[in-house]
């Protein structure tokens, strides 16, 4: 179900497509989904539902490689008149065979393994329904304060009913503290006879999935209540509160699933997840640290506090230090074994770092590729180059890789010596062994093993004396 407005998000994005961890609220949902193996996936939209359904197509399949591609369709419910109207907008889609599990697309946090729990109990065998046509199994959990939601009715252990908060008597708001969390596995059989009798006779003036509890008890069929402790698991998100809420608790989840594997994090409450981040052994984390996308750190590796690391892969014992900015996009970026990074580096699309590379502080490296042992320690820029073994590129040089136009290729071969604060004119190829002057503007290919210098000669005046400010 995603059709809900959620005024209290106070925003023009329609509320499944904020934003949790990275990923829409909606998308956690069809991606836990697709871990349950579903056959398929109905998305009920209605409000913004342009917007919903264009963000599905984006959506599958998830990467995830856990997940598997399945076929979602959109249904459109509109007006809404309530769960029991929205889940019938779907009816026609559902095969009779089907067990239907019902999910909110603004509860994000339900884990893969309660859902299958719940699948199962609704499938499990029962002496006493001869009919023997599965059950209908309600997620529910008690709560200190159940106001606002529905209340499981019980007669001895039997569930009865589910009366909505506003339906219920003094009595049941008083002392029912099992709630349905709005989550249920029902086989479509059932579903379609049920929602074919639903009537809008309540508080609300809605129509309710949940009176369908009424008729499966009137129906004989059992009604089995899987209660969980985690409330988490079920909460919604309603307002911009409750979104950071929940981010909280899923990074926190995320920050224990790191550590479990081995992973040093200096603190886990000040860890970003919003992606997948796969750690090697021995891999330790300083604080404020924000990865998205998928990023991989191999064995020993160190990223400093205050790194924001994005869609790149990390080789063993390369040490990333403090407020570096990695940035993978589509290209990606690659730092070797044993390399060193930072303070202040910058590494953007399609930079590929060999092993043992250095790069220092206030340094850009974009679309290259460095071999072995390349350095590049301060205020430099490296766009569309190729840097051979153990050349170092000094302070302040920069490729001049565009030409208000084009982008140009700088090859600098293996062992050269780039001096500081030159300006390498694209397209050019600076020949192994050789070195360049600093302050160079260097506009032509330079020969192997020779020494380029391209700057101003240097003169001096002797005696020279500076002007004098004339008395008025
Ligand atoms: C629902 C349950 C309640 C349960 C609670 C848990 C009903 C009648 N009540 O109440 O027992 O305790 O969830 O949170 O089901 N939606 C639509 N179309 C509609 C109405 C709602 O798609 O016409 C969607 C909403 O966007 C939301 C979900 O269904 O994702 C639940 O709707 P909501 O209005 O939050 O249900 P509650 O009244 O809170
Ligand atoms: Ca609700």
């Amino acid at each position: 179900m995603a059709a809900g407005k959620g005024t209290r998000m106070k925003s023009q994005l329609p509320k499944v497509l904020h934003l949790l961890a990275g990923r829409a609220l909606l998308r956690h949902v069809v991606d836990t989904a697709a871990q349950l193996a579903a056959r398929q996936v109905v998305v009920i939209t209605g409000h913004g539902a342009d917007q919903v359904e264009a963000s599905l197509v984006s959506m599958a399949p998830s990467a995830d490689e856990a997940s598997v591609a399945l076929p979602i369709q959109c249904v459109r419910q509109e007006p809404q008149l309530g769960t029991g109207h929205a889940v019938q907008q779907a009816l026609p889609l559902l095969a009779d065979d089907a067990l239907v599990l019902v999910l909110s697309g603004d509860v994000p946090l339900t884990r893969a393994d309660t859902l299958r729990q719940l699948i199962a109990a609704s499938q499990a065998s029962d002496t006493n329904n001869s009919k023997d046509s599965g059950r209908l199994a309600l997620l529910t959990l008690d709560m200190a304060d159940p106001t606002g939601y529905g209340r499981i009715v019980r007669e001895g252990e039997a569930v009865q009913a589910i009366v909505e908060h506003k339906d219920a008597t003094p009595e049941q708001r008083a002392q029912l503290r099992e709630v349905y969390s709005g989550i249920m596995a029902v086989p479509a059989r059932w579903l379609k006879i049920w929602l074919a009798r639903l009537d809008n006779r309540n508080a609300q003036g809605e129509y309710y999935l949940t009176d369908i509890v009424k008729f499966a008890v009137a129906d004989g069929v059992s009604v089995v209540a899987h209660k969980i402790s985690a409330a988490v698991e079920v909460a919604g998100v309603n307002s911009p509160v409750q979104l950071a809420e929940l981010e909280r608790a899923f990074q926190q989840r995320t920050a224990l699933e790191l550590m479990e594997q081995g992973v040093r994090l200096a603190d886990p409450a000040r860890l970003d997840v919003r992606g997948q981040l796969n750690c090697a052994q021995d891999v330790s984390i300083d604080v404020n640290c924000v990865f998205e996308g998928r990023v991989r750190l191999g064995e020993g590796v160190k990223i400093g506090a205050h790194c924001v690391i994005a869609n790149c892969v990390i080789e063993a014992g390369a040490v990333v230090h403090p407020f570096t900015h990695i940035d993978g996009e589509k290209l990606g970026v690659t730092v070797g074994e044993g390399a060193l990074i930072g303070p202040f580096a910058r590494l953007r699309p399609g930079a590929q770092l060999g092993a043992q590379v250095h790069i220092g502080n206030f340094v850009e490296v974009k679309n290259s590729t460095l071999a072995r042992g390349a350095k590049a320690n301060h205020l430099a820029y490296l766009g569309d180059a190729t840097v051979g073994e153990r050349v170092n590129y000094g302070a302040g040089s920069i490729t001049a890789n565009y030409d208000g136009a084009n982008k140009h290729r700088t090859v600098i071969e293996a062992d050269v010596h780039v001096g500081s604060n030159c300006v390498l004119i694209a397209p050019i190829t600076l020949g192994a062994g050789g070195t360049v002057g600093g302050g160079s503007t260097v506009t032509k290919d330079t020969p192997p093993g020779a020494l380029t210098v391209a700057r101003g000669k240097q003169v001096t005046v002797a005696n020279w004396t500076r002007p004098q400010k004339k008395p008025k």
